[in-house]
């Protein structure tokens, strides 16, 4: 079902599969492993923490293959019904080392193993070794999260009072619900920059920069492709001639903390707006690409907005005292927190997890092997696919010519396949399609950018891509 374009290896030593495979993976299982090492040391229950020290050697031992380039062994059976499909593949592709091994595949390898550490154990089952990264770093987003949460409310009062509409022409109120659209939009495209299996040291005042309202502004000319103004047309349109139907938007989230954060604020408004009446969410069904969403992430961070005043002064693991909210900043969070509550409860912010989306293949298989799920996205007005890897999927991580037709590189999720795709991805990895001819090749000019060796300017999350394909038209 894939397409045949060849896929980027570990063994490509000029892309960024090697450097993941050599740097990157290694500091994200030894930082697994810290955590765990944490939690074993106050386990007051003998057999749970001996269980954990076990799980500990696991990953140890998946280190040392990895680092002394082993074969990737079978997974074991922890009885859900993705692992015949990995290890069937894992057979088919000819059982590769760590170092000469696709990369898409590998690296879903790797997530997947260690959750089978975790499934199979008795006591364990759920674990997120990731879990304490991702809130504490979600915690030093604090001044972007609260920028946000006072723009929101802005904005949502206006709206309500009418007076942002007053004495314009309808032209310009269509005008400059465009441009707001287009605001939330982007907020919701860099959200994306900020995920933890990438930026694996990002120190407070990094996270601060890259989150805040100039970063934005200044990024705007960073954006290489972008089709918001289409997605907006589209939802628009529908809502002119489906008023009083469900229109419903899909969001297949990315990370947790402060992206699933602008994912929310991008949901609700699209809520307030009219612009869609259901918003269906799709997390991870485990952890995975370390800062992914699962559904307890997605929980977490509601809770965590109960209590603002509490959640974002309490001490850090070093002792570290933050200041106190003021009074409007608890409010304007408080106010958030209401609406996505009441969102959720009348069931119009649905959070929808699906097997498929920790699978090991490319989107391109979706019709044939989760093909109940792909139906129910034809069901959508819009599914947006957030960050890299779910773009990675999209087009099958592979080494397209990046002058290719993004509707052409997505195959089955093109056109005529009845559902319309939006991604949001700023560039973590090589693979890239839907530029101008020409841009890459000056991007590589750029200093840092790589030149005819490598496409390193996509490597960082500095650059990014928002591509449309109408699957309806
Ligand atoms: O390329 C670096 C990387 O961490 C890949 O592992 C993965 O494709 C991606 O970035 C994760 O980023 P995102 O959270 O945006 O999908
Ligand atoms: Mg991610």
């Amino acid at each position: 079902f894939d397409p045949k374009t060849p896929q980027f290896l570990t063994s490509d030593r000029s892309s960024f599969a090697s450097v993941s495979a050599d740097d990157r993976w290694p500091v994200i299982i030894t930082g697994a492993i810290d955590d765990l090492h944490r939690t074993v040391a106050t386990v007051t229950d003998d057999e749970k923490a001996k269980e954990g020290k076990r799980i500990i050697e696991k990953l140890a031992t998946m280190k040392y293959e990895l680092q002394h380039d082993r074969q990737l062994t079978p997974l074991d059976d922890d009885g859900a019904s993705d692992i015949a499909s990995y290890n069937k593949e894992l057979e088919q592709r000819g059982t590769p080392k760590w170092h000469n091994a696709p990369w898409l595949y590998s690296e879903c390898y790797l997530y997947r193993r260690m959750e089978t550490f975790f499934s199979l154990s008795k006591h364990w089952k759920g674990y997120d070794v990731f879990g304490r990264q991702k809130m504490s770093t979600f915690k030093s987003s604090r001044p972007a999260v609260l920028e946000l949460a006072a723009r929101y409310r802005e904005l949502a009062l206006e709206a309500e009072s009418g007076k942002n509409a007053e004495g314009k022409s309808a032209e310009e109120v269509a005008q400059a619900e465009r441009l707001l659209f287009s605001e939330m939009c982007e907020i919701c495209l860099w959200g994306n920059a900020t995920d933890l299996s990438l930026l694996t040291s990002l120190t407070y005042e990094d996270i601060q920069k890259l989150q805040g309202s100039q970063a934005r502004q200044a990024s705007q000319k960073n954006i290489l492709v972008n089709d918001i103004d289409s997605a907006f047309d589209v939802l628009q349109k529908a809502r002119a001639e489906k008023k009083a139907d469900e229109r419903r938007v899909d969001i297949v989230l990315d990370n947790s903390g402060f992206e699933l954060f602008v994912d929310l604020i991008l949901a609700g408004y699209l809520l307030s707006a009219g612009l869609a009446t259901t918003i269906v969410l799709h997390p991870k069904r485990l952890p995975w690409f370390v800062s992914d969403v699962t559904p307890k992430d997605f929980a977490d961070l509601l809770n965590s907005m109960v209590d603002p005043q509490a959640f974002y002064t309490a001490a850090d693991d070093s002792g570290k005292t933050f200041p106190q909210l003021s009074d409007k900043e608890v409010e304007d969070v408080k106010f958030l927190f209401q609406q996505w509550s009441e969102f959720h409860q009348d069931g119009k912010l649905i959070v929808r997890p699906h097997s498929f989306w920790t699978t090991q293949g490319c989107y391109w298989r979706m019709p044939h092997v989760a093909p109940e799920l792909f139906e129910d996205l034809q069901e959508s007005e819009l599914v947006l696919f957030k960050g890299d890897l779910n773009y990675r999927k999209l087009i099958n991580d592979a080494q397209w010519d990046p002058t290719t037709p993004f509707t052409t590189a997505i195959g089955p999720m093109g056109p005529k396949s009845g559902i319309r795709v939006l991604a949001f991805r700023t560039c973590k990895a090589d693979t890239v399609v839907g530029l101008p001819a020409g841009e890459d090749e000056k991007l590589r000019q750029l200093p840092g950018g790589g030149g005819s060796e490598a496409r390193k300017w996509a490597w960082s999350g500095k650059w990014a891509v928002v591509s449309f394909s109408d699957g309806k038209a």
